[in-house]
């Protein structure tokens, strides 16, 4: 299972420490002419800043209640609009072409297949409007963070052990109280891979949310591709 509903309980104690992507996809939103979505949107980390930010609605679909649950908790706290469906990015499928589609905190990394992706990026393709953009990231593995970590408790952000399984390409999160979560890291390539097969054109591709240019030491993919017009 790539997401456990319990992992909901301490998710934004868990993503606290993220916030340095919330102004390159405030911006990008900023500059999109059309419907703004999020894929896994998760608790709406991101979208209600969007949404704040923009003055606009952002549609939000993810496969947790749980989570679509705290996301529709925190928007009516923040006074913004969430159009929020219970969904998966798999089957995605929209009433109107969108401008913009997100999927911010490494969240495609919770999709376990190439077979899984490439129907994501598809689906994405045929959802947006010509000159839309998907923008994402995911962090690039790094063997030496990995070795540092496996098998390892942590007590920050929220107690839990790291399991590396290589082979797989996967990462298990479990944490202390229950709720655990799998990521499957993929490749430079990969990323190009999906945009090449779903249609999309590669617009850039950062190594950090600053749009520093992704070099040797860079250890995230920050991406946008767009939709050919
Ligand atoms: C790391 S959270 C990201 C949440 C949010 N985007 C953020 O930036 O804080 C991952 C989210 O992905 C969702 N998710 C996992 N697989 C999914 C799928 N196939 N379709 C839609 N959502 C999915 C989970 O339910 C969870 O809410």
């Amino acid at each position: 299972m790539s997401w456990d509903e319990r992992f909901a309980e301490h998710y934004d104690e868990w993503a606290a420490g993220m916030t340095e992507d919330v102004p390159f996809y405030v911006e990008l939103a900023r500059e999109a002419d059309g419907p703004l979505v999020e894929l896994a949107v998760g608790s709406g980390r991101v979208a209600i800043a969007v949404a704040r930010e923009t003055g606009r609605c952002v549609i939000g679909i993810d496969t947790s209640p749980a989570m679509l649950e705290l996301a529709r908790a925190a928007a009516a706290e923040a006074g913004v609009e969430l159009d929020l469906r219970l969904g998966d990015m798999r089957e995605l499928s929209l009433e109107e072409p969108a401008a913009l589609i997100t999927c911010p905190f490494r969240a495609l990394l919770h999709l376990p297949t190439w077979a899984d992706r490439r129907r994501t990026f598809e689906r994405v393709a045929a959802s947006l409007r010509p000159g839309g953009r998907f923008a994402w990231n995911a962090f690039a593995f790094d063997h030496h963070i990995a070795s540092r970590l496996d098998r390892q408790h942590h007590d920050e952000p929220v107690a839990h052990t790291l399991r590396y399984a290589v082979a797989d390409n996967r990462i298990d999160i479990t944490l202390d109280g229950g709720g655990t979560s799998s990521l499957w890291w993929a490749t430079k390539n990969e990323w190009l891979g999906l945009i090449d097969v779903s249609g999309l054109e590669l617009e850039a591709l950062y190594g950090g949310f600053d749009r520093r240019p992704l070099d040797d030491e860079s250890r995230e993919y920050v991406v946008v591709a767009t939709r050919p017009d």
